[in-house]
């Protein structure tokens, strides 16, 4: 079965789909990381040269290629992952889809250090963060609410987590 992580920017989708796969003993697929080694070039770096229309269709073209694979895996989302195309639904149609939910406030405590990192977060100062993810986060709930499974993250350790996930699986054939 593959497995997917869904959630915005800062839930801890790598982190937790890290943890995950080796719990399972299934390979981790960062859908981020598979981009940048499949145009040899970070995230920021294709965001800055082909603008985020370019990068949400490079990123629904990964999306294709690694539902079509043969073998099982945790695949960890960017954030904006299930809102473009249909990609919530090729998740859906091919993972059980976790989403991991924190809320705002949570989030900005989280983000607040790495702006710089974020390409869609780093015109921001501090604080324009809280309104910022407040109105970006509940665009995007919809999508990530469709998820097979919300678990709500806040206080709880990676580890209890994965537990809660695993506890959910549904049963393999
Ligand atoms: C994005 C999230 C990022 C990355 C890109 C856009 C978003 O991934 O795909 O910067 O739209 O929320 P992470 O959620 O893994 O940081």
């Amino acid at each position: 079965m593959k497995i997917s992580i869904v959630g915005y920017m800062g839930s801890g989708k790598t982190t937790v789909g890290t943890e995950l796969a080796k719990q399972l003993n299934l390979p981790m697929v960062d859908l981020d990381r598979y981009i940048e080694s499949k145009y040899k070039t970070s995230i920021a770096e294709l965001f800055s040269t082909l603008g985020e229309i370019k990068f949400r269709k490079i990123e629904h073209e990964a999306l294709n290629e690694l539902k079509n694979g043969k073998h099982d895996f945790v695949l960890a989302v960017g954030g904006g992952t299930p809102v473009y195309y249909n990609n919530m639904e090729l998740l859906k149609d091919n993972s059980f889809t976790v989403y991991l939910q924190l809320n705002p406030n949570q989030l900005v405590k989280r983000l607040e250090g790495e702006l710089h990192l974020r390409p869609l977060l780093a015109h921001l100062t501090k604080d324009e963060l809280p309104t910022y993810i407040a109105k970006h986060l509940f665009e995007r709930r919809a999508y990530y609410e469709q998820a097979d499974l919300v678990i709500s993250a806040a206080d709880k350790s990676n580890k209890e987590i994965v537990h809660e996930i695993i506890a959910h699986l549904p049963p393999r054939p």
